[in-house]
């Protein structure tokens, strides 16, 4: 497993695999790599010749500075995880290296950047389509892999690939969970012993939402979510919206859509979870 710093670098070695007609793999990543991440490496490596993973704590998709700061960087672990899994390269660049000079870039991708995170992180997901467009213009890869429990995350990213014409296949992979339901994420290891406990309710009640789904109103399914999570006293739910998973229009009723998701984001304590479940 090569290491890799410089965008040059990366695209004269990715240069030389494309030239013996090897197919690319990409997974973006901000490190803190933990078995979710793993599983869509796992996925990558699986699908194409040539697996890249790149590290890259993004600067402009944080709107808190203090988030920002104290993001995890664990770069050192994060390289002996990948190498197990079979990836070939870990491009790590430095923010002046992927920011030369600051971009300036204003996306606009209607309605599935304005909802939900969208409204709620001002910024996040133009900074998220800054850089995964820069990653994608160094990699070039034939297929990008990207985990579901950032739902929106991959609408966004689909329709920049769309606007920009990137020839890049995207891939969505399943959220993986630790066994209680929480859907794995790098801020789990901020929840304290108590909200850790705490934490699986979400996925719980999600999951206990979609088993009377069809006989229930949209409308009382999402308060009951609501309701439920909020009567904890740790737990606030910040929102709680069932979507068209293609458009992420908000539905009022079950048959606007034949792919209903429902997307969360909850405060366990100070920490920020999200999640989402299809209907
Ligand atoms: O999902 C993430 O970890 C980040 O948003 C991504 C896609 C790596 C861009 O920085």
């Amino acid at each position: 497993m090569k290491i890799v710093n410089s965008i040059k670098e990366l695209k004269a070695y990715l240069a030389e695999e494309k030239r013996n007609n090897k197919q690319v793999g990409f997974v973006p990543t901000m490190g803190a790599l933990h078995d979710g991440h793993l599983s869509l490496v796992k996925c990558c490596v699986e699908n194409n010749d040539v697996c890249v993973v790149s590290i890259f704590v993004n600067p402009t998709q944080f709107n808190d500075k203090h988030d920002l700061e104290t993001y995890p960087r664990t770069l050192e672990k994060d390289c002996s995880l990948l190498e197990p899994v079979g990836c070939d390269y870990v491009f790590a660049p430095s923010v002046e290296e992927m920011y030369p000079e600051p971009d300036t870039r204003v996306f606009d991708f209607g309605l599935v950047s304005a909802v939900m995170e969208g409204a709620r992180r001002p910024g996040h997901f133009n900074g998220v389509a800054q850089i995964v467009s820069k990653l994608f213009y160094a990699v070039e890869p034939d297929n990008a892999y990207f985990g579901e429990k950032d739902f929106q995350q991959i609408a966004v990213i689909r329709a920049m690939v769309e606007q920009l014409n990137i020839p890049v296949n995207i891939v969505a992979c399943p959220i993986l969970r630790e066994e209680d339901g929480l859907a794995m994420s790098s801020r789990n290891v901020r929840l304290t012993p108590e909200q850790r406990q705490k934490a699986p309710l979400i996925a719980r009640t999600l999951k206990e939402s979609t088993t009377f789904a069809p006989e229930k109103s949209v409308q009382e399914v999402i308060d009951f979510v609501i309701n439920t999570i909020n009567a904890d006293p740790v737990m606030r739910v910040e929102y709680y919206e069932i979507v068209d998973g293609y458009t992420l229009k908000s539905i009022q009723n079950w048959s606007d859509t034949t792919y209903p998701i429902g997307c969360i984001t909850v405060y366990c304590g100070e920490v920020r979870l999200i999640d989402n479940m299809k209907y």
